[in-house]
């Protein structure tokens, strides 16, 4: 039986292919700080995954350094937490392969990430079909119990229970089976046009960057023509949503209670988001300029964890090695 006290495994990927938005915050970030107090939380930067979108080196390169600042800023703290790139744990690479072996062409054919880019008209690389393997690797290779996502990942965990499960069930109890995590009001945070936030989409309000650029793209957040006399139901509208995310209670049922009288502006509700969303980030924004200054700390901070991390997935790929007969 599980022991209750002791602290569980959490573990989650962040890709480094651009600046994050409130929708990684939201979904996924907020999530990790939050576990890092009561669990052994590992955190990492899928800087491997990014490679099937970025094919720039000093542009990776970059945005890992800038992915692991954002990180910092947030609250992920080093004391509590292991903070490491994806690629500094190669034993990850190698077990990918491993589970590769045993995963049906079907089950990764009917992964929607990689339907959705092949519908857009993105090339398709082996490493882009392969994604999947490579996150059920990051997440088998540390006996991760709890992935703290976004709605848009469950299906990878899934993914990631199938995978364990057959390779469990050919060659023995190897791997730990993990649950997603995702939060109920914040799984889909909606982007600037209504649909779900992404870098891929160009919908994106980011965290950090110029205070006056983010305002003028909350201003033009897409809304609908209808009469400002109207009432509206803030249920389901993107503009109550993206407000509920700062709001605390009694302000989400203040601006509720403005919907379902009517006569009010969408561009009113724009400069609320702008307000309670600058008040929400500033001390982040501001511990990030000071960590720019400090960026030997950074590099310790990931180097730290990369040891961590490679003690730990040494361990379970050997295991993983034995039970298979390749040692
Ligand atoms: P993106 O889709 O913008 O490229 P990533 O794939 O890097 O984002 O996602 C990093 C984390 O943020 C994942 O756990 C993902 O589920 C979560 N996430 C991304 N977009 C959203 C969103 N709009 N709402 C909630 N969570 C999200
Ligand atoms: N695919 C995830 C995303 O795009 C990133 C990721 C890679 C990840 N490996 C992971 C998330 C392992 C959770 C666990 O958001």
């Amino acid at each position: 039986m599980a022991d209750a006290a002791k602290p569980k495994r959490v573990l989650s990927g962040i890709q480094p292919t651009g600046r994050p938005h409130w929708g990684n915050y939201f979904g996924a970030i907020r999530q990790y700080i939050d576990l890092q107090e009561q669990n052994d939380g590992f955190y990492f930067i899928a800087n491997l995954h990014a490679l099937t979108t970025i094919r720039d080196a000093d542009q990776l390169r970059q945005n890992v350094l800038d992915i692991a600042l954002d990180l910092l800023a947030l609250g992920l703290d080093p004391d509590k937490a292991t903070l490491f790139v994806q690629s500094d744990v190669p034993e990850v690479s190698e077990l990918c392969w491993v589970l590769l072996s045993g995963t049906p062409m079907g089950l990764l054919q009917r992964c929607v990430a990689y339907k959705e880019k092949v519908d857009k008209g993105i090339p398709a690389d082996a490493g882009l079909f392969t994604y999947p393997v490579l996150q059920a690797a990051d997440i088998l290779a540390y006996d991760s119990e709890l992935v703290p996502v976004g709605a848009d990942q469950v299906q990878h965990i899934e993914v990631c229970r199938d995978v364990a499960g057959r390779f469990n069930h050919q060659f023995g109890d190897t791997f730990v089976m993990p649950k997603a995590n995702v939060l109920d009001d914040s799984a889909k945070v909606p982007g600037t046009d209504g649909e779900k936030m992404s870098k891929s989409y160009d919908n994106v309000l980011p965290l950090f960057g110029e205070v006056k650029k983010i305002r003028k793209q909350i201003m033009r957040i897409t809304t609908d023509s209808r009469p400002m006399e109207d009432p509206k139901q803030p249920q389901g509208d993107h503009l109550y949503d993206l407000y509920s995310l700062f709001a605390d209670a009694g302000k989400r049922e203040e601006m509720a209670a403005m919907y379902l009288r009517g006569g009010f502006g969408y561009g009113e509700v724009k400069k609320a988001i702008a307000e309670e969303s600058e008040a929400y980030f500033a001390d982040a924004r501001a511990r990030r300029v000071d960590l720019e200054q400090n960026l030997d700390h950074v590099h310790a901070v990931l180097q730290a964890g990369a040891e961590r991390a490679r003690n730990v997935a040494a361990g379970v790929l050997l295991r993983a090695q034995q039970a298979c007969g390749l040692k």
